[in-house]
């Protein structure tokens, strides 16, 4: 199902690409890790090497994608992009590595689902800048060595607890990306409008920070909608009438939360007592992937405090009962 506050990334998000900042003073929040990447790259740049390789985790939305970019800007490189679940055949990976050039940043999205026997192949380029091809057939099989230029690998993955531990450790730098703050989503939302070039009042700026998800990405899809509302229906303007008439047509409610994640809360309560229950069972019970569940949804409830995870599963808390406006000890009878 697609969701207007899903933090993962939709075809609708193509107008992604532009806005997108693309310097590091432009990149709004994340400052510790903005501020150790910024002397990495300044201290690379100083030696004339190549960037250490950089590992982003956290979940979609937060703004990976578009860091790998802006390091790559800032060490004045050029990017050469690939995907975990894209690259099926070591081939694939040794012709991507091969065709690098000197300095270059490889951004490899989705890390976590290379297959593993791929993933051996960037254990000697990350650390020795080689690639070891074996040609020939079984039998009389030989390792060939290929130097390869050195390069950056900046990987981004949403389950950092999904890559092996010698990938993991041939990451130099290790970067989780956190949830923003209202007052950053506040300056992104007023950034988005100002390149969309439409007004908007400070009021609704904050309105619509406050039901993102603490997520950039949903920020700016929430900014699209809502001037579609405005234009039509509006004045083109966005003001707090027509952003609180948007976020209500869009089934947005006061803390971010939409339909799916009422269902996933009002399942776990109702069909399941309030947990504790198996990921699986709530996943099919709502007719949603368990990685979406696992991916999307959750990181969010969690991280607010609207479920917990126990080791036999999914507790409801009391925050979600409330959210709900059930009495957890009626529900428990
Ligand atoms: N720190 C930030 N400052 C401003 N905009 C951001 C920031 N992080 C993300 N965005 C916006 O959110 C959108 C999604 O970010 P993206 O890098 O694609 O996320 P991820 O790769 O983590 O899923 C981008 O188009 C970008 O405009
Ligand atoms: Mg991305």
């Amino acid at each position: 199902m697609s969701r207007v506050i899903d933090g993962e990334k939709l075809n609708s998000d193509e107008f992604e690409v532009s806005l997108r900042p693309k310097k590091i003073i432009e990149y709004i929040g994340q400052d510790d890790v903005k501020e150790n990447i910024e002397v990495f790259i300044k201290a690379a740049r100083m030696r004339d090497e190549s960037l250490d390789h950089v590992l982003l985790y956290g979940p979609p939305g937060l703004g990976k994608t578009t860091l790998a970019h802006i390091i790559a800007n800032e060490m004045e490189s050029d990017i050469k992009t690939a995907s975990g679940p894209a690259i099926e055949k070591s081939g694939d990976l040794a012709a991507i590595l091969s065709n690098l050039e000197p300095g270059d940043v490889l951004f490899i999205d989705e890390i976590h689902r290379m297959p593993r026997v791929i993933e051996e192949i960037l254990y000697s380029a990350m650390e020795d800048f080689t690639l070891d091809i074996i040609v020939g057939v079984e039998g009389s099989s030989r390792t060939l060595k290929i130097d390869l230029p050195p390069f950056t690998l900046v990987g981004a993955t949403t389950r950092a607890g999904d890559l092996s531990a010698p990938l993991r450790d041939r990451f130099g730098i290790v970067s989780k990306l956190n949830y923003y703050t209202e007052e950053e989503l506040v300056l992104i939302v007023k950034r988005t409008c100002r390149v969309l070039e439409i007004e908007i009042v400070d009021e609704a700026a904050l309105e619509i920070a406050k039901r993102s998800r603490k997520t950039p990405r949903v920020a700016n899809r929430l900014c699209k909608r809502v001037r579609d509302f405005a234009l039509v229906l509006g004045n083109s303007k966005i003001d707090m009438d027509i952003t609180l008439k948007s976020l209500g047509k869009l089934k947005v409610d006061s803390h971010g939360l939409d339909q799916v994640d009422i269902e996933y809360l009002e399942s776990l309560i109702h069909k399941f007592n309030g947990g504790p229950v198996g990921v699986e069972t709530i996943a099919t019970s709502i007719g949603e992937e368990v990685t979406t569940i696992e991916d999307v949804v959750e990181p969010y409830l969690l991280q607010e405090g609207y479920i917990k995870r126990t080791q036999r599963g999914r507790q409801a808390t009391e925050k979600a009962y409330n959210h709900l406006g059930i009495d957890q000890n009626l529900s428990l009878f």
